[in-house]
């Protein structure tokens, strides 16, 4: 089983983290193939909590060689922080390998993502404000600069001096912003190449080689299916493509690799930054379950917005990925309540929709339309095996897998590492 890709099915923070963790022993390396620091990565080791950004959740597993693959754009401040916390808290990082291939976000990206987000007003698409979406724009533009380039000096230079002429226009003459000087922008660049130098390999062709040899290697997605550019709730997305595909080209590596691909799925939904989300509950209810969920973002502090499960949303994601096993996380926080509504169909303008709409109008008409299953009041955050799960905790759980149409493997009934329960093995 060497390949295997865990990937978001929701919003993102579905617990992609824990999930990746919770198999960790068992592979070889974890690759990060999409997105930067907009990801937050939370992983529980015997009480100890760890937020991850940028570096592979794996790293948690002293066997496990982290990669940065050649999709992630890297804030090369933020790496080098994380790196050197870690390493305080005792977690070897010497291990990582970056691409290449990948691109640098500078500051000048973290601006513009800054500046058109409060122009955009209303319109607004609620990012982290980490330089995404103008790192992804400028690789698209070809106008980028890619980890490799911090090794020549001129071309740095060059390449910097074009990224600017148009932005700069741009931030003095729309933004009211100041210049960015290019002689300071790769000055800091400059400054991290000898750092990182020595950890820059090609990815793409290394994880051939050690699939080639029966390693493990597991492609751990950040951000979620309905945040992908392509197949999300667009424009309310990120700039990449966090899909299982997505691992392919974000890491190089041809899709006969895969062979697994684990969807993450919170028990609920969740979901920060704007964008339409049917079962959003903006009352009681959801304040309830952002407490007991604890749901405030791993990146910007920012509340969750928080609903019931969203059977539509899950199956899409199973449809366009090919789950072939969902690992259900956060089925603790929904004990207490004596009865929990699972969307199962929207009703959008009076038409009933039993799978997601095909248009944006249509998706943001939705109001979903509720079945009502069992609560349960029992503590199941000591449960390890399914029968040792409430008979209404079955069921629900049974829905789930009815409505979405693919098997649920593991589910999550605590933060920490080994709170799960575990049906099917991920790996074999
Ligand atoms: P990610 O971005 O998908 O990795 O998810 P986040 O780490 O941003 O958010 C998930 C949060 O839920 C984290 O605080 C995890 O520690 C926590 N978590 C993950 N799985 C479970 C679970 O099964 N039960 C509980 N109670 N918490 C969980
Ligand atoms: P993990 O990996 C939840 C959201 C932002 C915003 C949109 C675009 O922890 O699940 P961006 O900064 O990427 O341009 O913002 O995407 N977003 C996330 N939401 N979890 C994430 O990552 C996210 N990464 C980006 O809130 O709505
Ligand atoms: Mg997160």
């Amino acid at each position: 089983m060497p390949g295997i890709v865990v990937v978001g099915s929701q919003w993102g923070d579905e617990g992609k983290g824990k999930a990746t963790d919770q198999i960790g022993d068992r592979i070889d390396y974890c690759v990060r193939y999409s997105g930067g620091n907009n990801a937050g990565h939370t992983i529980v080791v015997n009480g100890e909590k760890f937020a991850l950004h940028l570096l592979p959740s794996g790293l948690l597993n002293p066997g496990v060689r982290p990669v940065i693959g050649n999709g992630v754009v890297v804030d090369l401040d933020v790496l080098f922080a994380e790196i050197d916390a870690l390493e305080a808290r005792g977690v070897d990082c010497s291990g990582l390998v970056v691409s290449a291939n990948a691109h640098v976000i500078t500051s000048y990206h973290q601006t513009i993502d800054k500046v058109t987000e409060r122009f955009l007003g209303k319109a607004r698409i609620g990012t982290t404000g980490r330089g995404i979406g103008p790192a992804y724009g400028d690789k698209i533009n070809r106008l980028g600069i890619r980890i490799q380039d911090l090794f020549d000096e001129s071309i740095l230079a060059k390449k910097v001096e074009a990224a600017l002429e148009q932005k700069n226009h741009l931030l003095v003459k729309v933004y009211n912003r100041r210049a960015v000087d290019p002689t300071e922008v790769t000055e800091h660049l400059l400054g991290h190449a000898e750092r990182i130098k020595p950890q820059v390999v090609d990815t793409a062709r290394m994880l051939n080689d050690e699939l080639d040899a029966g390693k493990v290697v597991l492609f751990e997605g950040a951000q979620a299916h309905h945040l992908d550019v392509d197949h999300g709730t667009y424009p309310y997305v990120t700039s990449s493509n966090p899909v299982a595909a997505g691992a392919c080209v974000g890491a190089g590596v041809g899709p006969t690799r895969i062979d697994r691909v684990i969807g993450i799925a919170k028990a609920y939904t969740t979901r920060v930054g704007e964008g339409p989300m049917p079962t959003e509950l903006l009352d009681a209810d959801g304040d309830r379950l952002r407490e007991t969920g604890a749901e405030f973002g791993t990146t910007t502090g920012r509340n969750r917005r928080c609903g019931w499960f969203d059977a539509l949303v899950v199956e899409h994601a199973h449809k366009i990925n090919s789950f072939t096993d969902i690992f259900l996380t956060k089925l603790d926080i929904l004990t207490g309540w004596e009865k929990i509504p699972v969307c199962v169909a929207y009703d959008v303008d009076g038409v009933r929709h039993d799978t997601m709409p095909m248009t944006q109008t249509e998706f943001h008409h939705a109001k979903p339309v509720y079945e009502f299953l069992d609560g349960w009041q029992e503590d199941i955050s000591g449960c390890r095996k399914f029968g040792d799960l409430p008979a209404n905790t079955q069921a629900y759980v049974k829905r789930l897998e009815e409505l979405v149409g693919c098997r649920i493997s593991g589910i999550g009934v605590g933060p920490g590492r080994g709170e799960v329960v575990m049906i099917n093995d991920l790996l074999a």
